[in-house]
């Protein structure tokens, strides 16, 4: 997380400063006022006759002959372990429970929203964040008729029957920004939380239906200003798509996200309405609307799968003023647009400012009867043309290139990635959404808490959690981790087979002595042993460390699984902390390091024998604030590296994820192969150069990169030796779609990224070795506050300010061109 930036408006301030400083709440009503066509006009409310929903509304909907779901069915047992009340607290809500009906005729506003505020919850407006109030919100199968918007909380899940979807339907008189509005704007036009910090939260198995509500009133499916750790899947939106509607599906205008997938749009004047900081989304459909996507701000976004059906417009990011780029870059790829008039409508030229301002990649879309593929918005102009038969587009960016020098200014069709046969199904990289099992009944799930363990946050759950984990394997059964925090003081293993799923992410939390010895790693979690094969596949999840645990490696995987059927983690990730600001402040002033802070010494390690990895919204974060302090304070947590992948074989999907605050490198890609990474998110530590990347993890010489050559001690600068965003090294077919690489700080000092600042935040952030590196590509390359974007060996190849854009520096292509 950090940062807020609102069309183009960038603002560096702290997270207190944001809660009160009069430039942030005038940035909110000048992006209110600008996109005022988005909002909701209350006050307006002719009375329309409904819209009906045609026959073809119901494309996508999948209709099954049982309802049952398992989790619906299963004992709820989940706790959340550091609650006030761990006893009485609720973490699993049943909206039927609460008095709805779903029956289609009875107002379930209030009911839905007693099941999401009860127990204390972080309201919006009420609390600035916390990790110990996690809520699931269970919809069975079922029609909720609602006249106001739900309001959701933090950290809440809102999770549908997969077999039935229910649908959520908004009344004609509905009042309310968003059918589900995920973060309710509070009185004085400010957003609640604080957009950069909404973490932990979904959404998921709905119909969103706005269809009662007259075209010509703005309506909208759900409003969701968000960050890291969430998603939306799974989502039918049913819109009004007369002649001037003004519906909406799903309306973001501010965060640091972020993922969503499996999402359909019919109607609209927009299916979706795009701004924020970085974002991947994968699969979405789109039929009927008059703009599919309207990109109304971004620093860089990542657009997999996309399909837009019978729509005016497909992607619009051409920015509404004519002096300024407002959207940072995109990329677009294994999509099609299909009887649309215009598939991309783009501000760029020649002369755009920001210089890079409003790039775009697009690779392997395919037309079929398309008026205009690419459009220059200002005069309407064809920059590629359109074709009433069927075409392909294999690649074509408009942006700053690097092959491997540049930069070189173009907007051409260009040689596409060269893919592995291997990354791909059908020709697409392969793309596999999170499992629901919705076919299972709930016999088929092993509850940890059913068998015995505690997750309370003080039991020892170690050898309780291996049995059930070690049982289930054994039988076929699905391991169900109950809401709870799990502490483990020595590594638990998950053998070859194992499925896990989670409820409302609950936390492994390695502790002890175990795992603080930094020159003796020990994994928290252990997936398969070396040589072992099979598949695992696990979701909704978070592993964690408490206290100085500086031997700790969050997620060993070993597993090596078959070609064409990998295995997956979905939605979850790491969390070095359960440090707090009592034990671990940000101390910019002192250069004393406290060794009972370094809190994991490297979050994940796929290892030379494991391959076929797909994961998908999977975040390792090193904890840069104390999320349950009112005042958020921030905290200097040590942790060591990232993400480590050595597999030899490869075939690594990595989707939506990001790694934070690690203090020798984010990602690292060393000896292996067939990567496609897309969009990548990288911070680096706030507290470097305080101390710099050598500290306080000693070298592991044979995985980390050296800053001996580069930066040696005695003469380099001070910000030299800083984390690597991403780091590669002898290894092949390095595909990233989308990185957005981040250096917000100095010594918790933001002017290091400011926009025009002479002194960056660090020295480089992408390093490759030219001697053993090959097809190593990149689009959609952004960086912040860092001089040098990309490094080969020690020589530097991109400098920042000849490649401005919005805020980061971009370079829509690089090619290592070996
Ligand atoms: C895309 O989403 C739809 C609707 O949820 C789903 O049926 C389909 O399986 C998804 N496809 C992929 C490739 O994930
Ligand atoms: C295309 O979309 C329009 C609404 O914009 C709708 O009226 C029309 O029926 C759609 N055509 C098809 C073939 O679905
Ligand atoms: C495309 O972008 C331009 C602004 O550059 C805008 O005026 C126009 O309305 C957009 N949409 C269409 C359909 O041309
Ligand atoms: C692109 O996508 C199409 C399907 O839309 C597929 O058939 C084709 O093989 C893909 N891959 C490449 C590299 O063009
Ligand atoms: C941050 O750094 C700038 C430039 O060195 C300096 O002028 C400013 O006072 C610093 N801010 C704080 C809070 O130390």
């Amino acid at each position: 997380m950090r940062f807020a930036s609102i069309a183009g408006l960038v603002l560096p301030f702290t997270l207190a400063e944001q809660l009160v400083i009069p430039a942030v709440e005038e940035a909110v009503s000048l992006q209110l006022a600008e996109f005022s066509d988005y909002y909701v006009d209350t006050a307006n409310k002719a009375i329309d006759s409904p819209d009906t929903l045609s026959s073809h509304d119901v494309r996508g909907i999948e209709e099954r002959q049982t309802s049952s779901y398992w989790y619906e069915t299963i004992a709820h047992q989940g706790i959340s372990a550091f609650n006030d009340n761990p006893t009485t607290y609720k973490v699993y809500r049943n909206v039927k429970d609460y008095g709805a009906r779903g029956d289609g005729q009875t107002d379930d506003t209030l009911s839905i929203q007693r099941a999401i505020s009860d127990g204390n919850r972080c309201a919006p407006g009420a609390c600035a964040s916390t990790s110990t109030t996690n809520a699931v919100v269970y919809f069975p199968a079922g029609t909720y008729l609602v006249s106001s918007s739900i309001v959701s909380y933090y950290a809440t899940h809102l999770v549908g029957n997969p077999n039935s979807l229910p649908i959520l339907k908004a009344t004609a008189a509905f009042d309310g920004f968003g059918v589900i509005d995920g973060a309710q704007y509070q009185p004085g036009g400010a957003l609640p939380w604080g957009a950069t910090n909404i973490f932990w939260r979904q959404i998921k198995n709905f119909v969103i239906d706005t269809t009662a509500i007259p075209a010509a009133n703005a309506a909208t499916g759900i409003h969701w200003p968000t960050s890291q750790a969430t998603s939306l899947q799974n989502i039918v939106f049913r819109l009004a798509s007369n002649a001037g509607t003004q519906h909406q599906g799903l309306f973001i205008e501010d965060g640091s996200g972020g993922f969503m997938n499996d999402l359909v749009f019919y109607g609209g004047k927009y299916g979706a309405v795009f701004g924020n900081q970085q974002f991947t989304v994968r699969n979405l459909t789109f039929y009927d609307a008059v703009t599919a996507i309207s990109q109304i701000w971004n620093w860089g976004w990542t657009y997999q799968g996309i399909s837009v059906n019978n729509c005016t417009v497909g992607l619009d990011m051409a920015t509404r003023d004519a002096n300024k780029e407002v959207v940072g870059s995109a990329t677009f790829f294994d999509s099609s647009f299909t009887d649309t008039q215009i598939a991309f409508n783009i501000s760029r030229n020649a002369n755009s400012a920001p210089r890079t301002g409003g790039s775009l990649a697009i690779e392997n879309v395919s037309l079929k009867n398309v008026g205009t593929a690419i459009q220059y918005g200002p005069t309407q102009a064809a920059l590629v043309a359109g074709t009433t038969a069927s075409s392909t587009i294999t690649s074509w960016v408009s942006g700053q290139v690097y092959r491997p020098n540049g930069p070189n200014k173009v907007a051409s069709a260009q040689t596409p990635f060269t893919r592995p046969a291997s990354l791909l199904s059908n020709g697409k990289y392969y793309q596999r959404s999170k499992p629901s099992y919705a076919d299972l009944p709930s016999t088929s799930f092993s509850s940890v808490r059913a068998g015995g363990a505690k997750g309370d946050g003080a039991t020892d759950d170690t050898a309780a959690l291996q049995k059930v984990i070690t049982a289930a394997a054994a039988s076929g059964k699905v391991v169900y981790f109950d809401a709870g925090t799990y502490i483990v003081t020595s590594t638990l293993f998950i053998p070859a087979t194992s499925k896990i799923v989670g409820e409302g992410y609950p936390v492994i939390m390695s502790s002890g002595t175990f795992f603080n010895n930094v020159n003796s790693l020990k994994p928290v979690v252990q997936v398969g042993n070396s040589g072992d094969s099979g598949i695992v596949e696990w979701s909704d999840m978070m592993v964690s460390t408490k206290g100085a645990q500086a031997g700790a490696i969050l997620i060993q995987w070993n597993l090596a699984s078959p070609s064409g059927s990998p295995s997956g983690i979905w939605d979850g990730g790491t969390k070095g902390s359960g440090l707090t600001y009592t034990e671990c402040p940000a101390t910019p002033s002192s250069t004393t390091i406290n060794n009972n802070c370094r809190s994991g010494n490297t979050a994940m390690h796929i290892t030379t024998s494991a391959s076929n990895l797909y994961l998908e919204n999977v975040w390792l974060w090193s904890a840069d604030h104390d999320v349950d302090e009112a005042k958020l304070r921030q905290i200097t947590v040590y942790s060591g590296r990232g993400l480590l992948v050595e597999s030899k074989v490869g075939n690594i999907w990595l989707v939506g994820t990001s790694v934070e605050h690690f203090a020798r490198y984010q990602y690292r890609f060393l000896n292996t192969q067939n990567i496609f990474a897309g969009q990548i998110q990288t911070e680096t530590p706030y507290y470097q150069p305080n101390p710099s990347a050598r500290s306080p993890y000693p070298l592991i010489s044979s995985t980390d990169p050296s800053f001996d050559v580069s930066c040696p001690t005695a003469t380099a600068a001070p910000n030299c030796a800083e984390a690597w965003g991403l780091a590669v090294q002898a290894s092949k077919n390095v595909l990233v779609y989308g990185a957005g690489l981040y250096s917000f700080y100095s010594n918790y000092n933001t002017s290091c990224s400011a926009t025009g600042a002479s002194t960056l935040c660090q020295q480089g952030m992408v390093l490759y070795d030219a001697a053993s590196t090959t097809n190593f590509r990149v689009y959609g390359l952004n960086t912040v506050g860092t001089y040098g974007m990309i490094y080969k060996d020690t020589t530097r190849l991109a400098t920042y300010d000849y490649n401005l854009n919005i805020y980061p520096s971009s370079i829509i292509l690089f090619d290592n061109a070996v």
